[in-house]
């Protein structure tokens, strides 16, 4: 098939890789001009692995290309993918400005009929506003199918996620436009989900609150761990043996973050508002998440005493989570902000980033970063940090307090090191 597919960040450019790679003709388009031109040079903007190679192949075999030409590549297709950003307004709603844009960009060249298909998460109700929308600019509907089809992958594992999905969600009651939007997937195997526009955009949102749900669960059973003296990493894999719960999401931490659970928890949250439905355990998910770097810092304290300006913290990890470059939300920098709140000074250390952030110094390395430290935490699982040689980072340090912000380290390597190992609900 010929795709186009607007919006060539995280979502759209691994869409477009893997749809090419299927044997599909995709053309990648992103207003950002600079971003296609980094593409074209065959430079790909962000990390994850394996993209690269993927887009490079499937550029030079011929089947991917990127533009920046919106309206000429929509005109050019019959489907048309929307994989643009969907980021929090200031008051926590989804905002559909470039969601917006896009439609009307499809309005302009709608002379002949065409499958508009929306990956980026959208608030229950899009697809209906969206149709509207259309209609409103003179479009009768006959001349579209607009088919909910959201995306499930996660940052770091996109590629493995997209060609091994749990499930792919069709929303579209027109039986022959859903067809069509799942034969673009033939060749990857996976249930498919067939329901309406409105159950799609919510079976998105829906998993993610839950995920989030789990994590802020496992998070407060955590601080329960630690006044009993338990080990939640023993508590957790015992639940999540029970198959009506699972196991993942299930490791307690310094909290989510990325650029999803956090906007799509709070969005659906404005959504149910906006209809008077107040949904009060999701706000509690979101307060319990929000106070995680709270509970670390207080735990430091306790440790050290004042976190004054004498006092060094070592903060390894920026990006929300391991294998990305991606620092939206992320609750290592949230940390970082708090520690440094509190007057102490902090040096950090990530293998990919280093943002600017008042009162916190970056070092070239975790060894760097933990010279003359009093305490040192680790914010993102890296493997780099989760291998660590605790013996040279004991040299380097001023103090002895290791703190787990992810609950991934070994504790007797950190133990043996001569180093104090501070998780959160192990003891
Ligand atoms: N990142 C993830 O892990 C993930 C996973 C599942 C779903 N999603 C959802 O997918 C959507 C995209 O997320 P992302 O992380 O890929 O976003 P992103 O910010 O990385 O990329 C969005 C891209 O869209 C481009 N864009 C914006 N407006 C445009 C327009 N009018 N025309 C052309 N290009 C335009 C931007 O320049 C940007 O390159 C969001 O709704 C997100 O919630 C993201």
């Amino acid at each position: 098939m010929k795709i186009c597919i607007i919006g060539a960040g995280y979502v759209g450019l691994t869409t477009a890789a893997v749809l090419a790679d299927l044997g599909h003709r995709v053309q990648c388009v992103d207003r950002d001009e600079n971003k296609v031109a980094s593409l074209k040079k065959g430079l790909i903007p962000i990390f994850e692995p394996g993209l690269s190679e993927l887009v490079v192949r499937n550029v030079q075999e011929g089947r991917l290309s990127f533009h920046s030409d919106v309206a000429a590549s929509i005109t050019a297709h019959e489907i048309i993918m929307i994989a643009v950003g969907t980021p929090s307004a200031a008051d926590g709603t989804a905002d559909l400005i470039y969601v917006r844009s896009v439609l009307l960009a499809i309005s302009a060249a709608l002379h002949t009929h065409k499958t508009i298909v929306m990956k980026s998460t959208v608030p229950p109700g899009t697809g209906v506003w969206a149709t509207k929308f259309l209609m409103e600019r003179g479009i009768p509907d006959h001349r579209f199918d607009l088919v909910s089809n959201p995306e499930f992958l996660r940052e770091g594992t996109a590629i493995h996620d997209t060609l091994n999905p749990d499930r792919i969600v069709i929303g579209c009651r027109n039986v022959a436009a859903a067809e069509k939007v799942r034969a673009i997937y033939d060749g990857i195997e996976a249930e498919t989900v067939w329901t309406g526009q409105t159950e799609a955009e919510l079976i998105k949102y829906g998993s993610n609150a839950f995920l989030a749900t789990k994590l802020s669960f496992v998070n407060e059973l955590s601080r329960v761990c630690d006044v009993f003296d338990a080990d939640i990493t023993k508590v957790a894999q015992g639940i999540g043996m029970d198959s009506r719960i699972g196991g993942k999401f299930l490791q307690a931490g310094i909290g989510y973050g990325g650029s999803c659970l956090p906007k799509d928890v709070n969005a659906l949250i404005g959504a149910a508002a906006t209809r008077d439905v107040n949904l009060k355990l999701l706000r509690e998910v979101a307060a319990v998440n929000e106070s995680q770097p709270d509970y670390y810092v207080d735990k430091l304290e306790q440790k050290l005493g004042a976190l004054d300006a004498k006092v060094r913290i070592a903060v390894l990890g920026a990006t929300f989570k391991e294998n990305t470059d991606d620092l939206r939300y992320s609750q290592a920098i949230e940390l970082m902000k708090r520690l440094s709140a509190r007057g102490c000074s902090v040096i950090a250390y990530d293998p990919l980033a280093a943002p600017a952030i008042p009162g916190v110094k970056w070092a070239k390395s975790a060894l760097e970063a933990a010279n003359g430290a009093d305490a040192l935490v680790v914010a993102t699982g890296w493997k780099e940090f989760i291998q660590a040689d605790w013996g040279q980072i004991k040299n380097k340090m001023r103090g002895k307090i290791v703190m787990d912000g992810r609950n991934v380290l070994n504790r007797t390597a950190v133990k043996e090191a001569g180093l104090t190992y501070v998780g959160l609900g192990r003891p």
